[in-house]
């Protein structure tokens, strides 16, 4: 069986890594530098090792291409493609826009097309498919199924084989092939009742992190003010053993998902005519959060960082990855530049970066650490500077949060 996965990104490689175990997997993307990359057996994700990607680009099962009409004859599509938000902070549906008039203009056969691509409850019933048949030659009766990521980047104990996977067709016979499909290297596959209900699931996920983060993000500016510790409170209250999760405080949410899936669930939301204010509220305190961290570090000093050296540490938007995206070190490090600071960052896994490098753990005179990733030491980020101002839990012996 042929399968065809659009956008070899951190999902869509994923997937088509795990697919072409089982079957002849076609990674399409736009970006042709990636496509090279991949067909040399260099994976650019955590989670995939090259020697995998190697593998299987050398048994046959796997290519990716930049050629739109390498689609033709796929069985099964899936689209994982980008649903970023638009500089007014609305769901932009370009990206699967382009992709479903790539799949109209190229695919000639009825196939199962898999949504995983994160959006609003009817984006597969009312956008993917209407668009796909806007852009199709002829009148072809592909399947329809929504099956959304729940891919954790980076992490170790969780992966693709066994985190539980939600699916619905918008017909019995997609909803079948779906599940056929994930069967071969998912354990646990979950029907829902429709395609919307696992839209919605999926959102309802990354917001239900979203206000926990913001709420624990209050939390350590009410337990500074009140001179206690967030960390032991937050330890202390962990010992309940039912009811209570712990989240921690940070200087803001980073990635694709946390910062951006709550906005299409409020949005959707709001043009049904319902309120989502503490979604909205949620998403500006996370934000708020690196000017609350350049505040506190002023204070610190006196009101003022203008003309102090200040080295960021860990750029990426969580442990233990390069990604960079919607990271809440942009809005540091911006803070930081409009208080007259001297900025520096250091993250040997990003390395360069809106075309700075990272530089080393030395010679500050304020240290703020956003992200720790597991190589970076402790003793060393005490050693870079006289003060340092830790977000992230990790450093005994600085300034917390
Ligand atoms: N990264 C995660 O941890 C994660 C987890 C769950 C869900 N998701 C969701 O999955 C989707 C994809 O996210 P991602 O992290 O894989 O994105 P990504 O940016 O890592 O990769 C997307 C890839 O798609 C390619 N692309 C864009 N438009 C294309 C098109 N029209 N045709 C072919 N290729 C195209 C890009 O070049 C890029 O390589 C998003 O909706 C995201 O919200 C991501």
């Amino acid at each position: 069986m042929k399968v065809s996965v659009i956008g070899q990104g951190y999902v869509g490689l994923t997937i088509a890594a795990y697919a072409s175990e089982h079957f002849e997997v076609t990674g399409f993307d736009l970006s042709e530098k990636l496509v090279n990359q991949l067909n040399q057996g260099i994976s650019h994700i955590e989670g995939i090792e090259s020697a995998l990607l190697a593998e299987r680009i050398k048994s046959g099962s796997y290519r990716a291409t930049v050629k739109d009409s390498d689609l033709d004859g796929s069985e099964i599509i899936v689209i994982a493609v980008p649903t970023p938000l638009t500089s007014n902070r609305e769901p932009d549906l370009s990206f699967i826009e382009q992709a479903c008039k790539t799949i109209g203009l190229n695919v000639l056969n009825p196939a199962l097309i898999i949504n995983e691509s994160t959006s609003f409850p009817g984006t597969l019933r009312n956008f993917i498919k209407p668009k796909i048949e806007e852009y199709a030659k002829s009148d072809l009766e592909h399947k329809y199924a929504i099956s959304p990521e729940r891919v954790d980047p980076g992490r170790t104990d969780f992966n693709q084989k066994n985190t539980p996977r939600l699916y619905s067709g918008l017909s019995p016979e997609a909803s079948e092939g779906t599940r056929e499909f994930y069967s071969k290297f998912c354990d646990a596959l979950i029907q829902v009742s429709s395609p919307e209900v696992a839209e919605a699931a999926k959102l309802f996920e990354n917001t239900f992190r979203q206000v926990n983060i913001a709420l624990v993000n209050e939390f350590a500016q009410i337990a500074h003010v009140l001179g206690i510790n967030v960390y032991e409170v937050l330890n202390a209250a962990a010992t309940k053993p039912y009811g209570f999760m712990k989240f921690l405080p940070s200087a803001g949410v980073g990635g694709h998902c946390i910062p951006v899936d709550p906005t299409y669930l409020a949005n959707a939301a709001e043009t049904h005519g319902a309120p989502a204010t503490f979604i909205r509220r949620a998403n500006e305190l996370n934000l708020e959060m690196s000017k609350y961290v350049v505040d506190r570090v002023a204070a610190d000093h006196g009101g003022s960082l203008k003309g102090k050296n200040v080295l960021v540490v860990g750029v990426a938007y969580k442990a233990d990855v390069a990604d960079v995206r919607e990271t809440a070190a942009a809005h540091v490090i911006l803070h930081l530049r409009n208080s007259g600071a001297v900025v520096s960052w250091h993250d040997e896994l990003v390395g360069t970066w809106n075309g700075e490098s990272s530089t080393p753990l030395a010679s500050a005179d304020i240290c703020i650490v956003v992200t720790k990733h597991s190589s970076v030491k402790a003793e060393s980020i005490l050693k870079s500077a006289p003060y340092v101002f830790d977000g992230t839990g990790t450093v005994t012996g600085s300034v917390n949060l």
